[in-house]
């Protein structure tokens, strides 16, 4: 039997390109993903040569990473390009604070990600499936864009958990200027490679920066409208415990200015990731059908005809190994940058303050030491008896160490609750004639959502 075709990846260089040809690459409209060569996914720490600046490597080892990320992680600050991209917008958030600042918001706000209190966001979730489905059933001609829909859902999700029902403001407004913002900040510019001073005019970037600013506006209205209220809620939402949340160690809370920061960080990290890591589970079970089968069916099995609950995501073990599959195909957030604050070994690699480590999740997931067969689609690779097996930082989707995704459990759970309400209704096919191809703006996304022709599933149990 033929073998099944390869789900979609990039093309590497053999070998780490010469800065001129990256920036020909680059000015030509090469994708950030294809600059990290093909040694990278044979090797496991790589150098970029650079003429001027700091030196550049890309490390895709275990041992590397968790040098990088876990070991000595107090020595390694999110890049300069990071913030660069970022900054504007989400400024002292979560994902771009450091140190001192940093330890204080992730103690008071780790809590609020524990699974212990997701059955408060469960229902949102599960309703977000819900809606996406029905309006994917009533979709012209039978066919959407997948990605669209799911940022919708997810977006939905984020705001419901953040601010409960009562926003107090136009959510479909504020989706707007976060689109732009995501859209502006998502893509590379040469000026942001090379060691320029951040005062140099970046057009895209102040756009993003200028959407922004009303987002912050409204987010700090109803901080100060909330606080006023002094929790008195019964229901207290993500922003209620923003408010109330203290660093378990010295009592302090957030102050306006940091629940304003966080708010965004929360939506910009929080809704397109998601999104993404949703639209490629649907692009991957609607070309491998026999792997949809399976998930229509244990969805009938575990669900028959109830509307999935939190503790249902434990019980669609297979829904949780396409995910998981999905994410190592596809990591939303396919790299993550550092740079040293001060001098460190790694190996033979005597690292000075300044040097930068690209950490390419997804060369990491495809890398050829580590994975059998790695770009092939193969959900079984995370079933109980074969994930033992998996070697220690091969499969990284959400990061590591102190740093790692604060809201990795409310993603698995909201992806599986929101997959189950969709795929029980609607079934998948590509459509015929349409390449789907990864693109890197900042997350990695299918070109064109991508399409997908969708049907109502007959004896499904819903809609
Ligand atoms: C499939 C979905 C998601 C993926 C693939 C993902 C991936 C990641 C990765 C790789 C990092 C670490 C980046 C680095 O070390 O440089 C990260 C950090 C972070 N993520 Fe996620 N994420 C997802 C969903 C979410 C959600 C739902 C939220 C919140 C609602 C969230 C909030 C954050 C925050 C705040 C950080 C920064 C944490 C810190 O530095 O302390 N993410 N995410």
């Amino acid at each position: 039997m033929a073998e099944p075709a390869l789900p979609p990846r990039f093309s590497p260089p053999p070998r780490p390109l010469t800065l001129l040809r990256a920036f020909w690459r680059m000015l030509r409209g090469a994708d950030d993903m294809e600059m990290v060569p093909q040694t990278a996914y044979e090797e496991f720490l790589v150098e970029q040569p650079v003429l001027f600046g700091p030196r550049v490597f890309y490390a895709t080892g275990p041992e590397e990473t968790r040098r990088l990320l876990v070991e000595n992680a107090a020595n390694y600050h999110k890049s300069l390009l990071t913030r660069r991209i970022l900054g504007p917008g989400l400024r002292e958030g979560l994902i771009l604070a450091e140190d001192e600042v940093w330890r204080r918001q992730r103690r008071a706000i780790a809590p609020l990600f524990q699974p212990r209190v997701f059955e408060g966001y469960a229902a949102a979730m599960t309703r977000a499936g819900t809606e996406l489905a029905e309006a994917w059933a009533r979709a012209p001609g039978g066919i959407v864009r997948a990605s669209e829909g799911t940022a919708r859902a997810t977006y939905d999700v984020i705001m419901a958990t953040l601010f409960g029902g009562g926003a107090g403001f136009d959510r479909q407004e504020l989706r707007k200027a976060v689109d732009v913002y995501l859209d502006t900040a998502g893509r590379l510019g040469v000026l942001d490679l090379a060691p320029t001073p951040s005062w140099l005019p970046r057009p895209r970037i102040r756009r993003g920066a200028r959407a922004v600013a009303g987002l912050r506006d409204a987010f700090r209205e109803m901080t100060v409208a909330r606080r006023a209220q002094r929790g008195a809620s019964a229901t207290p939402d993500l922003l209620d415990r923003l408010i109330a949340a203290e660093d378990p160690e010295t009592g302090a809370r957030l102050d306006d200015e940091a629940i304003v920061d966080n708010i965004l960080t929360l939506i910009v990290a929080g809704h397109e990731t998601t999104a993404l890591a949703l639209a490629w589970s649907l692009h991957l079970l609607a070309t491998h059908p026999e792997a949809q089968e399976r998930a229509a069916a244990e969805i009938r099995e575990v669900l028959g005809e109830a509307p999935a609950r939190l503790a249902d995501v434990a019980r669609l073990p297979w829904l949780k190994q396409v995910l998981n599959e999905a994410l190592r195909l596809y990591p939303t957030i396919p790299a993550a940058l550092r740079t040293a604050a001060g001098p460190d070994r790694l190996g033979d690699l005597e690292i000075r303050a300044g040097d930068v480590f690209i950490i390419p999740l997804y060369a990491i997931h495809r890398h050829r030491r580590l994975w059998e067969n790695p770009d092939a689609f193969d959900p079984d690779r995370f079933s109980p008896e074969r994930a033992a097996r998996i070697p220690k930082g091969a499969f990284l989707p959400f990061g590591a160490g102190p740093r790692i995704c604060v809201g990795a459990s409310f993603a698995l759970t909201e992806a599986v609750l929101i997959l189950a309400e969709i795929l029980r209704r609607l079934s998948f096919a590509p459509l015929e004639g349409v390449e789907v191809r990864p693109l890197t703006r900042l997350s990695l996304k299918p070109t064109g959502g991508p399409p997908l022709r969708v049907a109502p599933r007959a004896a499904a149990g819903g809609a």
